[in-house]
């Protein structure tokens, strides 16, 4: 998992990023006299669109496949969730007593070797059994049909009956059936059941009125109504379909690698019967029961009209590599997945999916080699995957990762890049691929979004995205493919945040920037058109977030820690007792002594955080004392995530030199290092996108985030050539007037259609409770000739559809 490509890169190295990515300026320049202008040339139209431009990214994350995707209600059908039996519990009237244990006697089959034995004692006439509340509340639709279906045998002389219901979350009894002649044999027992209720949160329970002991496994209810007839969940995949992905990557991210080897995924093992796929534990922190397997995610993509993009293990996982010798099953596996996918029903790998409903090809065309691998180890790997690929099947596009380096030892089609940042690292990257060289490998910007300073998926972060993705638009020559990412969220399991679509039980809702894809998407139009954008300044990113000590390679101490704002105190330290309050790392060694919080290890960037995302405008004093080690003292502020390294770096650099490292600011380093037992005076000031530094009284630094362009652009024209479709983002607070020049056209029709996203704060976002308060509305707009006058308002996305004749 990486949150931000610069935290990546090391510290020294995240100034020189954003200052080398900074960008757009020379085609966006500042405007004179506050004039915006975009002028689109229709006469001299450019590059075609990549007709693989607009895709999205399936990862198995915040429980987006089971929990998610897949609409099975049950969790932990299997009873394979890492040896626990856990979310069932037991339901018993008062007078019967019920014991619950995972049983590994007479496993339904070898790759599920748990059972769940309920023993039923007492007497008394009462129920007892089982219950299972599914991911976070089973969502039940008056009318609509459930299919039921589980294992289960008896220990004689029990024979049931079992009485299967669908309860609501008050009780009430939404279906019900009974299951009866148990004997010791496993049985399938199948139950369709009508819910009478709508309920969001029901839960499933199996019970009897008799004491006995009976077995369970493959708990299944399953909605009769799925997307398409296969077997998913359909509001999800109607959002998927809105967005007409040009192609689908799956199924991640982080979780192809795994933590360690045993964790990482293997397709192989996701086919065939339900019960007979692998359970394993993913890396998002939960068990994955690859009912979305292999096959599911080719037939997903085919359903959403977009190309599959298989993405590979290379024999590389988050902790450990695959030995070289042993490489030879790993590139047999990406072989065989491409045979899976593409070859005829009479080979091997073709006929298993014959065998499971689809004997044409599925026509993969897109393999990724790796995940954010990197380095001498992913170099020679990729080399065999490569090498046995394209001798075989020369017509597959291989994705190579950019993760530290390219590798430079074979020829590259596709290179995968990723940026999660700031909103405002988008938009200063606008410009980032109009200096690619033409003539290299193409870009599939595989992952991107704004991951911070943007609550769980605001208007700002949305409109980062959007003025980022015009950029990616315009050189689509260069740029093939790009998906945001994540795709999904189950509320109540966000690993993840931002994501783009959120969900529960019942609901889901688009962020903001789920919207910005659609409209991109719908209005991609089909070559670019030179658009030139003169546009005002706004200013740069705005500091906010809570604060934190830390050291590199250095032992300290810290203490009267005050944050002041607004003429009041935000927060003052207490290390009398203890660090009450404080997050404090995993890394280093922290505790407090003398009424100070002190760092005793050598570790690298261990940092301690305290206060509120939403502070802004303080002042943050505090003392700081070097007790030992190499450098100096690590002061964060402006922090928006536990993880963000946002710092003033005293003493750093080998005791050498001071600078503040915060994204989006640039910040020269200046001479000065920090002496061992002496107590130093600190203040920082956050203003608006100021900071100002001060060490002992002295003031060190004081920079701001620099100015930002307040319009981002793109155009192209329509398929048929007879509509200009321009794209234009305003990422200012303040409305701004446009002139936009159609040159190179004799006509434009009198009505436009017009597309606007935009929210009384940039902070909003939908929810559960509101799911549509951030939605593009439809306007139409009266066209006098070739040059227009539109004001595109504060905070907001705008694309305009002009009916032209050249
Ligand atoms: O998109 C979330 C994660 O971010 C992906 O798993 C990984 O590839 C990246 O670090």
């Amino acid at each position: 998992m990486r949150t931000d490509r610069t935290l990546k890169l090391g510290l020294g190295a995240a100034v020189t990023l954003a200052a080398a990515l900074c960008g757009g300026a020379e085609k966006q320049a500042p405007a004179s006299g506050g004039v915006n202008r975009i002028t689109v040339n229709v006469a001299l139209p450019g590059v075609k669109v990549s007709p693989y431009l607009w895709g999205i990214f399936f990862e198995d994350i915040n429980l987006s496949a089971d929990g998610g995707i897949v609409p099975e209600r049950v969790r932990n059908r299997s009873f394979e969730d890492g040896g626990k039996t856990e979310p069932w519990s037991a339901v018993a009237d008062p007078a019967v007593g019920v014991e619950l244990a995972l049983d590994s006697d007479k496993p339904a089959s070898a790759k599920n070797p748990h059972s769940l034995k309920v023993a039923l004692s007492g007497a008394g006439g009462g129920r007892g059994g089982v219950a299972n509340p599914g991911y976070y509340g089973m969502s039940l639709v008056k009318g609509e049909r459930y299919r039921v279906s589980l294992l289960a045998r008896a220990a004689a002389p029990f024979t049931g009956p079992l009485t299967v219901t669908l309860e609501g979350a008050d009780g009430r009894v939404c279906a019900k059936g009974e299951i009866e002649g148990l004997t010791e044999a496993w049985a399938t027992c199948p139950l369709t059941l009508t819910a009478a209720e709508t309920d969001p949160a029901a839960r499933l329970v199996i019970t009897a009125a008799a004491p006995g002991t009976f077995w369970l496994d493959m708990v299944s209810v399953m909605p009769e109504k799925t997307w398409k007839g296969h077997g998913l969940r359909p509001d999800l995949c109607e959002m998927l379909a809105a967005l007409r992905p040009a192609f689908m990557r799956f199924p991640g991210g982080c979780w192809v690698e795994g933590n360690t080897m045993a964790e990482a995924y293997r397709w192989k093992q996701t086919l065939g019967d339900l019960s007979e796929r692998r359970t394993q534990y993913n890396l998002w922190q939960y068990h994955a029961t690859h009912t979305l397997g292999y096959h599911e995610y080719l037939q997903l993509s085919e359903d959403l009209g977009a190309e599959p993009l298989f993405c590979i293990n290379v024999g590389m996982s988050h902790k450990e590599n695959v030995p070289m010798d042993q490489m030879a099953e790993y590139v047999q596996d990406a072989l065989d997945a491409v045979e899976y996918a593409n070859g005829p029903a009479t080979s091997t790998w073709g006929a298993l999916r014959a065998k499971a409903g689809h004997p044409a090809p599925f026509n993969l065309k897109f393999l990724e080699i790796g995940n954010e691998n990197g380095g001498p180890a992913y170099h020679e790997r990729y080399a065999l995957f490569h090498d046995a690929l394209k001798a075989r099947y020369p017509e597959i596009r291989l994705i190579a990762n950019d993760w530290h380096g390219l590798p430079t030892n074979r020829p590259l089609d596709i290179v995968d890049e990723h940026y999660y940042s700031t909103p405002e690292f988008f938009m200063r990257n606008a410009g980032k691929y109009d200096r690619y060289d033409r003539n290299g490998y193409k870009v599939f910007v595989g992952e991107y979004a704004v991951t911070r300073n943007t609550g769980t998926g605001s208007l700002r972060g949305a409109l980062g995205e959007a003025a980022f993705m015009t950029g990616l638009e315009r050189n689509a020559d260069v740029v093939a493919m790009a998906a945001y990412a994540p795709l999904f969220v189950n509320v109540n399991h966000r690993k993840w945040n931002p994501n783009l679509i959120n969900f529960d039980s019942s609901k889901a809702y688009g962020t903001p920037s789920y919207y910005v894809q659609k409209l991109f998407s719908e209005h991609a139009g089909a070559t670019v058109l030179p658009a030139e954008v003169t546009s005002a300044l706004t200013a740069g990113e705005s500091l906010a977030g809570f604060v934190g000590v830390g050291t590199w390679s250095t032992q300290a101490e810290f203490k009267d820690i005050v944050v002041t704002g607004d003429g009041t105190t935000l927060f003052a330290s207490d290390f009398s007792k203890d660090a009450k309050g404080w997050r404090l790392p995993k890394e280093g060694e922290w505790k407090t002594a003398d009424g100070a919080l002190r760092q005793l290890s050598d570790a690298n960037g261990t940092c301690a955080v305290i206060g509120d995302k939403r502070w802004k405008n303080y002042t943050l004093t505090l003392k700081a004392r070097k007790l030992g080690g190499q450098e100096g003292f690590l002061i964060l502020f402006g922090l928006q995530n536990d993880a963000q390294k946002s710092w003033w770096n005293i003493g750093g650099w080998g005791n050498k030199r001071h600078a503040i490292e915060a994204g989006g600011i640039e910040c020269p380093s200046v001479n000065g290092s920090i002496e061992t037992g002496r107590w130093y005076d600190i203040k920082v000031e956050l203003k608006d996108a100021s900071v100002r530094c001060y060490l002992d009284g002295t003031l060190v630094h004081d920079v701001s985030a620099p100015a930002l362009q307040a319009l981002y652009a793109s155009a192209a024209l329509s398929k048929a050539g007879d509509e200009v479709i321009v794209k234009a983002v305003n990422v200012s607070a303040q409305p701004q007037a446009v002139r936009l020049q159609l040159n190179g056209v004799t006509g434009v029709q009198r009505a436009a259609r017009v597309w606007t996203l935009t929210s009384a704060d940039p902070m909003d976002e939908n929810s559960i409770s509101e799911l549509t308060k951030v939605v593009p509305v439809e306007t139409s707009l009266n066209i006098a000739g070739p040059s227009v006058e539109h004001t595109l308002p504060g905070n907001s996305l705008t694309v305009l559809r002009l009916n032209v004749s050249k």
